[in-house]
């Protein structure tokens, strides 16, 4: 028995009127409507789909969306992008990845290509063209995209599941809970940061709050004002250690008015020594790392300028990948940045990640990072050491 309220047209794409495909995807949002309490579904303008890396849906997730595509009823009704897959999907040869993992991801693009999802295949599609607007009802998975389009745009979103986003994207619709509802937007921690924040530093803060907040949603008085890529990195990071998915930054985000801050009771202080200390835990190992490895979240262009201005007529000794969009690089192409980089050694890699990527199989043993999110997941991903650190301080050069 179905216990959220349903127009005619809904309960109809229940029955299969419209299809197996809308018939499937509504059973989805319908059992996740009923199982949080929601009362109807409500109309989205965005999706981002995750469960795209081979490495992480595997064979049997392949089958389930080849199946559904090739049945052909029901296609995303809505602007819809991917999350990353496992390897960049034009230049995977020339960048090492194990070619039979490259097949059957391309294979997977495909299959969600036919069900009308974009293969725009980035973490960050707000950089890229899939950009809900303040309070919009949308459905995104990854989670540092939902941490910073819930949180620095303003939209709405829970923290989808890869199958609920597809089925959302199809139908157009989610149920109408837990953070698409006002009164759950309201703050329920105060962070007060007693020291200036750069780089790497927002991550540590990040996943120091994630670990004691675990779901609930911070509210941020920070000493100095953040730009947006510290904002990503900042989400991302409180994402992983925690499951946050909406934070509120006194007189930067949108909705920080309206947190409710006078009603919190908890307030935490966080000085440079925790910053530091939690900088240090964050590096597994003594050795140097042989892959750079930035972009996580996926980088922007103001990142990858960074980095072009940082090796420009050097020389780097370790490997270097800046992880992005296709549609970043090719800004990036045009700038002279790829030169840049390509010129000192190193790579701009396009779609995938060094955590859904298959780099556990590339020969590689330490990885730098400078997102904290990356140092908590390639350790438990990939089995691989972290290096946590600054740009500045990653790159060697011979
Ligand atoms: Fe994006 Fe991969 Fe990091 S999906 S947030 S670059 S772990």
């Amino acid at each position: 028995m179905i216990n959220m309220f349903l127009t005619k047209k809904e309960q109809e794409m229940c029955d299969g009127e419209a299809g197996e495909t809308i018939r499937k995807s509504m059973d989805i949002l319908v059992a996740l409507g009923d199982i949080y309490g929601a009362s109807k579904l409500v109309d989205i303008t965005s999706a981002q789909v995750s469960g795209v890396s081979y490495k992480t849906i595997g064979d049997a997730g392949l089958e389930y969306l080849e199946d559904l595509a090739r049945d052909g009823s029901g296609k995303a009704t809505i602007n819809a992008s991917l999350n990353p897959p496992g390897t960049d999907l034009d230049n995977w040869e020339k960048l090492g990845f194990p070619e039979y993992f490259a097949i059957k991801q391309n294979q997977i693009v495909d299959a969600y290509a036919d069900l009308g999802i974009s293969k725009t295949c980035t973490c960050t599609p707000y950089l890229v063209g899939n950009v809900p607007r303040f309070r919009d009802h949308v459905s995104w998975s990854e989670s540092s995209a939902v941490a910073y389009v819930n949180s620095v745009i303003g939209a709405r979103t829970n923290r989808e599941g890869g199958p609920a986003a597809l089925a959302a994207a199809i139908v157009g619709k989610t149920p109408l809970y837990g953070f698409h509802l006002e009164e759950n937007r309201k703050a329920n921690l105060i962070v007060d940061v007693t020291t200036e924040l750069s780089g790497a530093d927002f991550g540590a803060l990040g996943y120091i709050i994630g670990k004691v907040v675990g779901s609930g949603v911070p509210y941020f008085k920070l000493n100095n004002v953040p730009n947006n890529n510290d904002l990503k990195t900042l989400g991302a990071a409180l994402a992983s250690s925690g499951s946050v998915a909406l934070y509120h930054v006194e007189d930067v985000t949108p909705e920080a008015d309206i947190a409710n801050k006078h009603d919190v009771e908890d307030i935490m202080f966080i000085s440079d020594k925790e910053i530091q200390e939690t900088r240090q835990n964050l590096t597994t190992t003594d050795k140097q790392a042989d892959l750079i490895c930035l972009g996580c979240p996926h980088a922007s262009l103001e990142e990858i300028k960074q980095v072009a201005n940082i090796v420009k007529g050097k020389t780097i000794k370790n490997k270097l990948w800046i992880c992005t969009s296709v549609s970043v690089k090719a800004t990036a192409d045009r700038m002279g940045f790829t030169e840049i980089i390509e010129s000192a050694g190193g790579n701009i890699v396009c779609d995938t990640c060094m955590v859904v990527a298959p780099i556990e199989e590339m020969g590689f043993e330490v990885i730098g990072v400078n997102s904290a999110k990356a140092a908590n997941y390639v350790p438990s991903m990939c089995g691989l050491d972290v290096v946590y650190n600054d740009v500045e301080n990653l790159i060697q050069f011979e």
